[in-house]
């Protein structure tokens, strides 16, 4: 009889071994996963765009979209690290939705391969347009075997390609020898109509971008429940810490089981 009860307690003991879930289960991985697109900033940063990169980096409008947008294809233009430094003044001027705008500006959403760039000239959208009064576009013109990108803001002085960093489809990214100044940030060079201040209008905070970035004040602030904004390392703790709870009651149970077990034993 006691031996029959040991059995029972201890098939007991094993099977509430084997329904505990493992914690560190792994999803399978997905067999048909694509390779990951090129890292940009990376790229960026080691082809002579450090500065460019440290910006977008800054700016987290910014960087989320560079990221996604690696994933469908990108060309970016990004400006030499001594086109950046002669540009600080004035993009340190400009608001964090006037930076991450400037920033969005300098990539289209397509690859370009620079014989694609070469067969192309005209008007082209940016990661920065968004709709009719948010324009952000630029025109690309070939001029002989040159690439050149202007606006109606740097009509005078047009940014030239000077070096492919990469064009590894879907990413390609050209080396530019200065900034390219959106006309929705700064005033077309020749003015002669004095149009109806685009400065001003670009400068007010963009409802459905502001939308989707936490308060930079949020951010930054160092809060003791800061659940919301923990890195995924912390959201796994979390998790882990939820899971054993959730097993808690199960080990009581085997607990009274056990304790009625052995007082039955000991009968
Ligand atoms: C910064 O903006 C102010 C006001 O629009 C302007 O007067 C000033 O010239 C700007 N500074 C630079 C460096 O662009
Ligand atoms: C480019 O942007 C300007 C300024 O917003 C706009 O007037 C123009 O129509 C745009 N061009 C194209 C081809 O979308």
């Amino acid at each position: 009889m006691r031996l029959l009860l040991l059995l029972l307690l201890l098939a007991l003991v094993a099977a509430a071994g084997a329904a505990t879930p493992t914690p560190a289960a792994k999803p399978p991985a997905a067999a048909a996963a694509p390779p990951p697109p090129p890292d940009v900033m990376a790229a960026m940063s080691k082809g002579g765009c450090k500065a460019f990169a440290d910006l977008i980096a800054a700016s987290p409008e910014a960087s989320s979209t560079y990221k996604s947008a690696a994933e469908g294809g990108v060309t970016v233009f990004c400006p030499s690290d001594d086109a950046v430094r002669a540009f600080m003044p004035r993009y340190k001027n400009l608001t964090a939705d006037g930076k991450a705008s400037l920033l969005l500006f300098h990539a289209v959403p397509v690859h370009y391969s620079l014989s694609s760039l070469k067969s192309n000239n005209g008007p082209m959208n940016t990661l920065a347009t968004d709709g009719a009064a948010m324009n952000y576009n630029f025109t690309l013109q070939n001029q002989g075997d040159v690439v050149t990108i202007k606006t109606a803001a740097s009509a005078g002085s047009p940014a030239r390609v000077k070096a492919t960093v990469l064009d590894k489809d879907p990413v390609a990214i050209y080396a530019i020898d200065s900034v390219v100044e959106p006309v929705e940030l700064f005033k077309p060079v020749p003015a002669p109509a004095p149009a109806p201040a685009p400065v001003a209008a670009a400068d007010a905070p963009k409802a459905s971008k502001a939308a989707h970035r936490p308060a930079p004040t949020v951010a930054d602030a160092p809060g003791p429940s800061a659940s919301d904004d923990a890195p995924p390392e912390d959201r796994k703790k979390e998790a882990k810490k939820s899971a054993a709870a959730a097993g808690a009651p199960c080990v009581r149970w085997l607990v009274a089981v056990v304790a009625a077990a052995s007082t039955l034993l000991l009968a």
